[in-house]
């Protein structure tokens, strides 16, 4: 049996050492990346489950969490503030798995994002919200469900310093916004709902639009459907304050390259130009490296994520107004994308900066130089990191 201190002890070694030896202890230590990132204004943190907070004692929960509490300054729940998992029906909240992750973060100085006040697409509604009956009046049924949900989250969680308000409301095949039982009921004004009910129960949080629309081929659609979204937002005076930047990168990465071409890049950062143009800030909200079509040895993967990696955190830290660097995960033991789109090898994935065995790779190392090379912004808080 490992105790404890043996594994804080292993994962403090797989933290890049401190500079120099001293007095500060290792969880302190300035090349953390949560340390490297506020030195320039930018919150890092990570995507974490409720399952490791809840293991908590267990080697391998503690293990993790070792990590996490070493590199993070920011946590937002990967599922546990989304409706399926807040709310059993139409009137009941069940937040003893966010509590958990947001008590865990406040013990260890964490900000926390709030992920996601409605994933106004129907795969992620809970069944009994698309199956409702909305009864006779359903505009003002839906809106009083919506609002509802809203105040009584953001007033559970005023420790929320960003809310993904919306997630993915724009259809990546079409740029068409996605309907829901709720904009069935009461029609689009749904986002703009969302967002001024956000404003009033959060007065103090930044408000996000968050999507996965990126530089690659085949979003193009994508980015103009988010582009009218946002520019109809402000002409209406909605209280949007950033854009979330997913950024599960890598995923459409074809066998001789994982990056993006000059036309790509210069299509991407026009959109990011338009978007920070009309006043956004800029949120990087589930980072990772997805590594699907890349070669099988370990080393040539890791390099070549790195280095996308890399590539994109630079052009994305050169605007200023990028406040926010969230990774969905820190290690390939638990990322998402074990799950889903399997590498035709058969072979884990290793998209995150730590390894199963919870050792620091290159992509970690990636991140690290990218936060060191960025200039300094305003941070998104001005409390310490
Ligand atoms: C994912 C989680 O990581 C999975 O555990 C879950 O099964 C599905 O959702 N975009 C988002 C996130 O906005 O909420 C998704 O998280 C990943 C894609």
């Amino acid at each position: 049996m490992i105790d404890r201190r043996t594994l804080l002890a292993t994962a403090a070694a797989a933290i890049a050492a401190p500079a120099t030896a001293g007095a500060t202890s290792w969880s302190q230590t300035p090349s953390s990346l949560r340390e490297l990132a506020a030195a320039k204004g930018v919150m890092f943190g990570s995507a974490l489950p409720a399952q490791p907070v809840m293991a908590q004692g267990s080697a391998e929960a503690e293990t993790y969490l070792a990590v996490i509490a070493a590199e993070c300054g920011a946590l937002v729940c990967e599922n546990e503030m989304k409706w399926p998992a807040l709310r059993p029906n139409v009137t009941d909240f069940t937040f003893e798995r966010s509590d958990a992750i947001v008590a865990y973060a406040a013990a260890h100085e964490m900000k926390m994002r709030g992920h996601t006040l409605l994933w106004h697409h129907p795969q992620w509604f809970p069944d009994w919200l698309t199956n409702h009956d909305f009864g006779s009046r359903p505009a003002s049924e839906a809106e009083r469900i919506l609002t509802a949900h809203i105040r009584r989250v953001c007033e559970h969680y005023p420790q929320v310093v960003s809310w993904d308000v919306i997630n993915e409301t724009v259809d990546a095949d079409t740029g068409e916004l996605r309907e829901t039982s709720l904009s069935r009921a009461m029609g689009q004004s749904v986002l703009d709902v969302a967002f001024h009910t956000a404003r009033e129960a959060a007065p103090h949080a930044q408000l996000v639009y968050n999507d996965y629309m990126s530089w690659e081929a085949g979003h193009e659609r994508h980015r103009a459907g988010v582009m009218r979204l946002l520019e109809g937002f402000k002409s209406r005076g909605v209280p949007i304050d950033a854009l979330g930047v997913q950024s599960h990168i890598g995923s459409g990465n074809s066998d001789d390259s994982v990056g993006f071409d000059t036309a790509q890049e210069t299509e991407w950062r026009r959109f990011l130009d338009e978007t920070t143009g009309m006043g956004l800030k800029l949120a990087i909200t589930e980072f990772d490296v997805h590594d699907k079509n890349l070669p099988a040895d370990p080393v040539v993967r890791d390099r070549e994520v790195a280095a996308l990696g890399r590539r994109y955190l630079d052009l994305m830290l050169e605007y200023p107004q990028l406040d926010t660097v969230m990774a969905w995960g820190m290690t390939d033991r638990y990322t998402w994308l074990q799950g889903r789109w399997p590498r035709q090898d058969g072979l884990a994935k290793r998209p995150t900066p730590y390894d199963t065995d919870f050792r620091a790779k290159p992509l970690r190392q990636a991140m690290a130089a990218a936060f060191e090379a960025a200039a300094s912004r305003p941070p998104l808080v001005s409390a310490p990191a």
